[in-house]
């Protein structure tokens, strides 16, 4: 594990992996957008994080220039491409097909027809909190629930749900900082998925209809109208983005929605009285408490408001960043819960845009109001200076202690 030397200055030297950063970047990005829109660092072999809204679309348009062969920014060289992980990884026109042949399982019908079992695993999950004075809305509600959507969805055993939580947590997480625990952690989630796609292939017209089952008949379209099936490196790794992508992203969101409401009694009261606010609540909430900042990388010489950036370094898109710009959004610190044309970029912007945004939103709608509804009335169970949050591409509270006051 690599000493993270303390940042001597936010614009010039700027650490996404540190804590500080995991404790304090609302208010760093705040100062950023309004003094330095593309901060440097000498860190991770150079890179720039861009903070204003104007300049996170442009880029993120920009796939010529600010390529996704990375999306992280670790300690690796920035030529060291890491996993391989379709279609996040690929730029068009490769990336085209690949997500294409993905979207029909993540269609509003798709996850209209999931939303009775969602349902029931969330009444499952929280049945057996029933009676306590406090619940963790993290540890034992919100980073539950999508870990039980994805199992199923991909069918496998709920057995395999610490795996999943720990694979996520490697890779996306502790892996950053210590690229052997993202190593070991990457081989195994491999291993696992090349046996399940071998079980579904063996089972042949018998298998179940699964995420597995489909990546494994998953077609390419090529030029020519033509189609091949998947590669074998295509389908393990589109199923690694899509658990990766799946779990923690939407835990993190459905955990700052509780810590919200356990610290702010008027919303939790409003929402309350009002549950047909809930839609355009997660909108809101998805917007001030985005989780996801991604990476990429430059393929050229290029400026971003102005200042240059350079060939072959890497590019924080902040995309919480951008849902905070006082310049696009009104009252943007403040949580709306009726906010209108809110255009947020939680679920991110251009082709890469999130895959499994219905999915999520579903998850997120049914996993708040099944909390409200068995849990009307609570509040944070210690000082909030005590709750902390994720280090990496994804933030979100690590533990949110709740006492239940009904
Ligand atoms: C609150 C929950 C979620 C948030 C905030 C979120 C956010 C994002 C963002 C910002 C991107 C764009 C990345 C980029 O610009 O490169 C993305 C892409 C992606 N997300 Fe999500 N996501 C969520 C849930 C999900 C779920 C449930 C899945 C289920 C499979 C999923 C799968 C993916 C995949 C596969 C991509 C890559 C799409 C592509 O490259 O074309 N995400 N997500």
């Amino acid at each position: 594990m690599t000493e993270r030397p303390p940042v001597a200055d936010w614009t010039t030297d700027f650490d996404h992996l540190s804590e500080e950063w995991a404790a304090k970047s609302p208010e760093i990005l705040a100062e950023l957008r309004e003094r330095c829109p593309v901060a440097q660092t000498e860190r991770f072999w150079g890179a720039y994080l861009v903070s204003r809204h104007t300049d996170v679309v442009r880029a993120a348009r920009d796939t010529d220039t600010f390529s996704s062969r990375i999306t992280i920014i670790n300690d690796n060289h920035p030529d060291n491409i890491g996993l391989k992980l379709p279609p996040i990884t690929l730029d068009p026109p490769e990336h085209g097909p690949i997500r294409r042949a993905l979207l029909p399982s993540f269609s509003p019908k798709a996850t209209d027809e999931l939303e009775p079992t969602v349902l029931e695993m969330a009444n499952r999950i929280l049945e057996a909190t029933a009676g306590r004075e406090i619940v963790d809305g993290a540890l034992e509600y919100s980073q539950l629930l999508p870990v039980e959507v994805m199992g199923y969805l991909f069918g496998v055993s709920p057995e395999v749900g610490p795996s999943f939580r720990r694979w996520v947590s490697a890779i996306v997480r502790d892996g950053l900082a210590d690229l052997d625990v993202a190593r070991v952690a990457a081989r195994e989630v491999q291993e696992f998925f090349a046996a399940q796609l071998r079980d579904r292939a063996a089972l042949g017209d018998k298998a179940p209809d699964d995420l597995v089952t489909t990546v494994l008949n998953a077609q390419v379209e090529s030029p020519d109208g033509g189609s091949r099936p998947f590669s074998e490196i295509e389908r393990i790794g589109s199923l690694i983005i899509m658990m990766l992508g799946g779990i923690d992203t939407t835990w993190s969101s459905l955990g700052s929605m509780l810590l919200h409401l356990g610290t702010h009694p008027e919303d939790l009261a409003q929402l309350t009285a009002h549950p047909g606010l809930i839609p355009s609540a997660v909108e809101e909430f998805l917007r001030l408490y985005s989780p996801v900042t991604i990476a990429r990388y430059i393929t050229e010489d290029a400026e971003v408001a102005g200042c240059p950036v350079g060939e072959g370094r890497r590019v924080l898109l902040s995309y919480p960043s951008a849902n905070r710009d006082p310049g696009h959004f009104d009252r943007p610190d403040e949580l709306v819960l009726d906010r209108e044309d809110n255009r947020h970029m939680a679920f991110g912007v251009g082709v890469h845009r999130c895959l499994g945004s219905n999915l999520a939103r579903m998850e997120l709608r049914v996993g708040l109001s099944t909390w409200l509804e068995r849990y009307p009335c609570f509040e944070l169970a210690v000082d909030p200076e005590e709750v902390t949050f994720s280090v990496g591409p994804v933030r979100g509270p690590r533990s949110v202690p709740l006492r239940i006051l009904n």
